[in-house]
Formats: structure tokens, C-alpha cells, sequence
């Protein structure tokens, strides 16, 4: 039987995976307390719905950084997607073209980012690690991206160490992980691993980076509203709220309990989006009600490609796409733009 949400394809996909394979993915640091309230603050926002509002048509489509989507739901980007299906990040950026949305591909995509470019349909995002003492690596990456036409560079920053996912730390080694496609043409140099080798970037480096690429710069993992004001001071042009789905500081908040003081703190200056545990319809509306334009799906794309390549993908697109239809238009809220504050309960903090 087909599945009818994201958490029957994630218990699918831990039934098909490697054990190993299924641990990498689904694991979160330590004792997973931040991976578990990502979700569990979303089920604690009660919904306000309006009634009696011709909500005969939903119209979900938008612009993220100028380019059009047909809805506010993309793919967050996340490593290794070969050992997921065969075509790996082809696969997935082809399930987004489908559905007119965006892709963000992981500087440690399986497939190359001209090849994964060659699969898309729909705007793409190049997602990247670097470190300090990686900089001609990293921008070696960059003109790679700007040439294959990525739209924008979405640079990790809550990865200054790998954070311990301690069930993937006991089943890493019982599986023949496949290569990094971009490392192919262009190697790190020796004994340097990505973000974490010890050499963690600062505001120096993004400035660097800001002055190398005319390509918009969104900053992922920004979950303060301190550093939020600090992007939209050095004209960062997007923050992405994340705690990179509970794997890197364990107990921080969950990304929707975040969201408010991020959103504030920009105050319009730049686009704001979130990810973190986003499984259902209604996840989507709360963020979009606290501040975010779009939200980025980490793991519920990768169980469906777990389960059937691209067409599991897509399917786990389409299944969020109706449920935020449905949610739009039980809330009375048919635009995006009908979106705000008012359609969840405060005060949110218990
Ligand atoms: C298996 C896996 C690999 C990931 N790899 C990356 C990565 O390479 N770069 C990155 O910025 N974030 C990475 N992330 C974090 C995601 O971009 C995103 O923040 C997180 O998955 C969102 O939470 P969700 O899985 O609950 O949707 C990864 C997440 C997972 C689950």
C-alpha cells in the first residue's frame, strides 16, 4: 500500500535501509533531546482558524530570493543521498523540479553539482562547508557553482565541530559509504575534513565570502537573534533558522520555538526561513505564521528516497504540498499573504 504521510514512509524506509545507512540518517547528537522537540513544539502550537473565507482557490506559490516556487516548501540539503538510491542527489533534484521547487545540494552530495544541475528543473542552492584553512578549496567550489548556474550559496555555520551522533558513531564502519561527488574533481587537501578541522570559520570568513561571489548568501543555522541582527547588519541575504535537525548542539530549542526572535530581529531586512522536524501541513503554516517565507525538509525527503528514488521524493513532496492546502484552507488562509501572527495561539512558551 502507497504511503499516506511522512511517517509511514520513515517506517518504510528503516525497514529497507542498511542498519548503518538508517542510523547516519535518522540519528541526532547525544541524547537526541533537540532532535525530539523540533517535533514536539510544533504539536504544542494550537492553530486559530478563521471561518466563512472562500477559500474555493489556495495559492502557495512565492519567490525565494527572487526566484519563483510553486510553493514555500524546499529541500534542505543533506549529505550522502547515494545511500539512499541509486541516483542519489539526481533523484531528489528531480523530485523538486516536479513539484516547481527549490533544492538545496550539500557540498557532500553523492553526485557532482553539475551533474545534479543537469537533473534539476527547479532552482538550486549549493550548500557549503568550509573552513578557514579550506578557502581556496571553497572557492574552487564556488566558481564551480556560479558556472552550473546554483542561485545561491547557502553557507553552514553551526558546524564548527561534527556534533556526536553516537548511534551512527557505533554503526559508521558496517557500511561502505559512497564517495563525495564534488571531492572528485576537487580533493580537499590531506587530513582537513570539511567544517570540523579546527580551523572553524568567523564572521572574517563570511565577509571573505561575501567579497569573492555576487551569488546571494544565506547563512544556515542561525538560531539567536543576536547573530540574526549581525546577518542583517553584514548584509547576509537570507538566515535559515536550523539546528540542523537536532545533530550538532544537543538541547538547543526546536527551530519553531527559535523562529520568533530571529524573525523579529531582521525585521524584514532579510528572507527568513526555517527547518527542523517539519512532517506534516501544519507544521509549515505555523512557520510561515511566525515568520518564516519557506521551509526546507531534511530527513521526510530522504525517507521517501529510501523507499523509491525520485518518485518517493516527489510523492513526500506532493503529500506535504496538500496537507498545507488543506491546512491553508481549513485556517481560512488561502494566500500566503493571509499568513501571519494571528493563526497560532500565544503565548507559545510554557
Ligand atoms: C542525514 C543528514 C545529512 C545532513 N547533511 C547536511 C549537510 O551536508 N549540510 C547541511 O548544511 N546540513 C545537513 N543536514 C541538516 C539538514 O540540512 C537540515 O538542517 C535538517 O535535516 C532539518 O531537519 P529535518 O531532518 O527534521 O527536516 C543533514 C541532515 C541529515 C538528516
Amino acid at each position: 500500500m502507497r504511503p499516506i504521510n511522512v511517517f509511514e514512509y520513515e517506517a518504510l524506509a528503516q525497514e529497507r535501509l542498511h542498519p548503518a545507512v538508517w542510523d547516519y540518517y535518522s540519528d541526532g547528537a547525544n541524547d537526541t533531546v533537540t532532535l525530539r522537540e523540533n517535533r514536539a513544539a510544533f504539536e504544542r502550537i494550537r492553530l486559530r482558524p478563521r471561518v466563512l473565507v472562500d477559500v474555493t482557490s489556495i495559492d502557495m506559490a512565492t519567490t525565494l530570493l527572487g526566484s519563483p516556487v510553486a510553493m514555500p516548501i524546499c529541500i534542505a540539503p543533506s549529505a550522502i543521498h547515494g545511500a539512499a538510491c541509486e541516483d542519489g542527489e539526481c533523484a531528489t533534484a528531480r523530485a523538486a523540479g516536479a513539484l516547481g521547487t527549490l533544492m538545496a545540494a550539500s557540498t557532500e552530495s553523492t553526485r557532482t553539482m553539475e551533474e545534479i544541475a543537469q537533473a534539476a528543473t527547479g532552482p538550486l542552492w549549493f550548500q557549503l562547508y568550509f573552513s578557514s584553512h579550506t578557502r581556496a578549496h571553497a572557492e574552487r567550489l564556488i566558481r564551480r557553482a556560479e558556472v552550473a548556474g546554483y542561485r545561491a550559496i547557502a553557507l553552514t555555520v553551526d558546524s564548527s565541530r561534527w556534533g556526536q551522533k553516537e548511534r551512527h558513531a557505533r554503526s559508521d564502519a558496517t557500511f561502505d559509504w559512497p564517495l563525495t561527488g564534488n571531492f572528485i574533481r576537487d580533493p580537499l587537501p590531506s587530513a582537513i575534513d570539511g567544517a570540523a578541522d579546527g580551523a572553524a570559520i568567523t564572521w572574517n570568513d563570511v565577509d571573505w565570502l561575501r567579497s569573492i561571489t555576487s551569488l546571494p548568501l544565506v547563512l544556515k543555522g542561525i538560531l539567536t537573534a543576536e547573530d540574526a541582527s549581525l546577518c542583517a547588519e553584514r548584509g547576509i541575504d537570507g538566515v535559515l533558522v536550523s539546528n540542523h535537525g537536532g545533530r550538532q548542539l544537543d538541547t538547543v530549542a526546536a527551530t519553531i520555538d527559535a523562529l520568533p526572535e530571529v524573525a523579529e530581529a531582521v525585521a524584514g531586512r532579510c528572507e527568513v526561513y526555517l527547518d527542523g522536524g517539519v512532517r506534516r501541513g501544519t507544521d509549515v503554516l505555523k512557520a510561515l505564521a511566525l515568520g518564516a517565507r519557506a521551509v526546507f525538509v531534511g530527513r521526510a525527503v530522504l525517507w521517501g528516497l529510501s523507499v523509491a528514488g525520485a518518485e518517493g521524493a516527489q510523492h513526500v513532496l506532493e503529500l506535504l504540498r496538500d496537507e498545507l492546502a488543506t491546512a491553508m484552507a481549513l485556517a481560512g488562509r488561502p494566500t500566503l499573504a493571509s499568513i501571519d501572527g494571528s493563526v497560532v495561539q500565544r503565548p507559545l512558551r510554557r
